[in-house]
Order: C-alpha cells, then sequence, then structure tokens
C-alpha cells in the first residue's frame, strides 16, 4: 500500500478544469510537486488532504479513500498550508496545544513539549508568535503539524519568504522526519530545493503531469550541457546537430547539447547567421530549471509544434 494513491484524479472550477486525470503514487519519500502559478499544486493538495471534493477519478492516503473515509484520511495526515497557520496573539505553547486538544491525542502536555522540542523552540515555547522571526513561525507550524504523529505530512511552499538559513534548516528538518519514515509531500517553486532535499519530483503543468522522476533522471533527460544565450531581435532555432531546444524565458533562450566547447561556436554562429544580435552565452550543467522549462514550456506550445522550423519573435528591448 502506498501513502498517497491517486487515479485520474481530476478537479474541473465551473468549466476550468484545474487538475486533469492525475495518476500518482507516493511512499515513503519526499516527493515535490512543481509547476507554474495556477497549474494545479494547490488543488491537488486540497483534495488529498479531504478539504475539497474531487469531480472525477479517486485518491488514498494511507490507504483510506479521500471521499468515502474523510475521518480516517485526516487522521493520518497533516496539512501546512501556504499563509500562515498559527495565531499570533498566542504563544508557541498554546498554538501547538490547540491542536494537539483537536485532535485528542492523549498525554498532550508531553506531546506537545516532544513536538517543540524536535522543531528546537523549547526555549522561546512561552513566548507570544508574534515575537518569532519568520523560520521560527514556520517551524511552529511543523511542530502542530507533528504533534498527532500522523503518517503523511503535506506541505504547501514550506520555505517560502525565508532566509537561506532559515530555508536550509527547514529542510534539515523535513530530512528528519522522512528519515523517521514519514511520507512528506510537498510543493515548491524552488527547484535547488527540490532538486537537493526531495526524492523525487512531479512537474505539473496546466493539471497534467509533464515530467516525473528523481531529480537525476529528469537532469539526464537532456544532453550533457546547457548553453543560454541572451539574444535579441527574430532568429530561427538552428538546424545543427547535437543541439536540442529546451526553451526560452523572455530574451534568454536554452540548448541542450552533449559537448558544450565544442557547441558553443556553431550555436553562436548559427543563430547570429539567422538574424538576432547574441548579447551573450554561457555553458552549465543540466538544472532542474532546464527539465522545468522543457516541460512546461512544450505543454504550453500549441499541439503539432515543430520548433526546429518555427520562427520566434522576441520581444525588442526598449
Ligand atoms: N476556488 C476556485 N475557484 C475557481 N477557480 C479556482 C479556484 N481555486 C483555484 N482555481 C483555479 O484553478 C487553477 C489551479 O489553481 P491552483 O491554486 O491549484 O494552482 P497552484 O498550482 O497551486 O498555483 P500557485 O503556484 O499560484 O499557488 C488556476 O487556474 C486557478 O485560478
Ligand atoms: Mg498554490
Amino acid at each position: 500500500m502506498n501513502a498517497i494513491e491517486t487515479t485520474d484524479l481530476t478537479r474541473y472550477y465551473g468549466v476550468l478544469c484545474a487538475v486533469n486525470h492525475l495518476t500518482l503514487s507516493v511512499n515513503n519519500e519526499i516527493f515535490a510537486l512543481l509547476g507554474p502559478n495556477g497549474s494545479g499544486k494547490t488543488t491537488t493538495v486540497l483534495m488529498l488532504t479531504t478539504l475539497l471534493t474531487p469531480t472525477e477519478g479517486s485518491a488514498s492516503v494511507c490507504g483510506h479513500d479521500v471521499m468515502r473515509e474523510g475521518e480516517m484520511v485526516r487522521k493520518s495526515l497533516s496539512y501546512v498550508p501556504q499563509d500562515m497557520a498559527v495565531d499570533i496573539k498566542l504563544t508557541g505553547r498554546e498554538n501547538v496545544r490547540f491542536f494537539a486538544d483537536l485532535y485528542g491525542v492523549p498525554h498532550a502536555a508531553d506531546r506537545v513539549d516532544e513536538a517543540l522540542a524536535v522543531m528546537e523552540l523549547s526555549d522561546r515555547a512561552d513566548d507570544l508568535i508574534r515575537t518569532y522571526s519568520g523560520g521560527m513561525r514556520r517551524r511552529l507550524e511543523l511542530a502542530q503539524a507533528l504533534v498527532h504523529e500522523p503518517s503523511v505530512l503535506f506541505l504547501d511552499e514550506p520555505t517560502i519568504g525565508l532566509d537561506v538559513a532559515a530555508r536550509k534548516r527547514i529542510w534539515e528538518h523535513i530530512r528528519a522526519l522522512r528519515k523517521k519514515g514519514m511520507t512528506i509531500f510537498v510543493t515548491t517553486h524552488y527547484m535547488d530545493e527540490a532538486d537537493q532535499f526531495c526524492d523525487r519530483v512531479g512537474i505539473i503543468s496546466r493539471g497534467q503531469i509533464a515530467a516525473l522522476g528523481t531529480p537525476a533522471e529528469l537532469k539526464a533527460r537532456l544532453m550533457k550541457d546547457v548553453i543560454t544565450a541572451k539574444v535579441e531581435g527574430m532568429f530561427a532555432l538552428p538546424d545543427v546537430d547535437g543541439i536540442a531546444f529546451v526553451g526560452r524565458n523572455d530574451d534568454e533562450v536554452s540548448f541542450t547539447v552533449e559537448n558544450g566547447r565544442e557547441a558553443l561556436p556553431l550555436l553562436a554562429d548559427a543563430l547570429k547567421k539567422s538574424g538576432c544580435i547574441v548579447r551573450s552565452m554561457s555553458l552549465r550543467e543540466p538544472t532542474l530549471d532546464d527539465v522545468f522549462l522543457q516541460a512546461v514550456g512544450r505543454q504550453e506550445e500549441p499541439h503539432g509544434f515543430e520548433f526546429d522550423k518555427f520562427r520566434i519573435m522576441l520581444r525588442r528591448r526598449k
């Protein structure tokens, strides 16, 4: 039995299909759902946590059906939403105690102490939340989420708005929970964090999975190097053997190649010949950003789009 299982999970808001036949299994891992704004991440999490009813398809958490066994599902999981889930007029301890009582946790006082200690908040437990830093508030939300010892944890953008050190600390805690056997489902916009800290990644675009695998597997789908060129004006995608288009981001176009050093001058030449001004070019190893651009970019092109024959008009810089 997988901790999270979905089959053709679908959700419409009126005529808009926000999640479109999502089939996914997640178990004993940190799984990251990545996707552009409005791609269906939160809608997916809301259905899995029983806060929103699917339009079609099915899903289960710890073997319990989200529609028929809502109460059992809610007992097995915790959900930390993107927006603040703590009451700033209460102390850290009072916040966690509130959740412990909500879930009817036995020996609540001890469990509250334990959850606060795990999140390294014992020394500030009796201070008001409004005196906490952003990172401490996020850790307190995790303490709240852990107090009833769930098997599955859903985190919507767990590190958004935090500084680098606080983000790293949150991820250390998430990794520690994973080591203890918890299944963790996160959404994030930070590709580098997904790459570094998550076991598997699903890229969602317009409600559908566009790429799925470990960060290493996904990066291995590209060739060995990535060349990014900043260009101005019109250009045609070069028809050079061994150079494949990854995607474009405003005036930046990326290509993947087997041998970057060899391809760089060929690509520069081909771009210039096609009529654009090449401002700069850089060479590096593939990242999840490239995987994301390729997966999402391709999906957003019209069906049957042929990159190699298409001329791209780029916005001229003023
Ligand atoms: N309550 C709602 N009513 C109508 N449409 C909605 C509602 N909630 C979400 N949507 C739409 O459904 C689509 C998916 O939204 P969702 O919030 O799941 O995306 P997301 O991937 O979480 O985006 P973000 O990265 O911005 O948080 C979007 O087009 C959004 O506008
Ligand atoms: Mg969202």
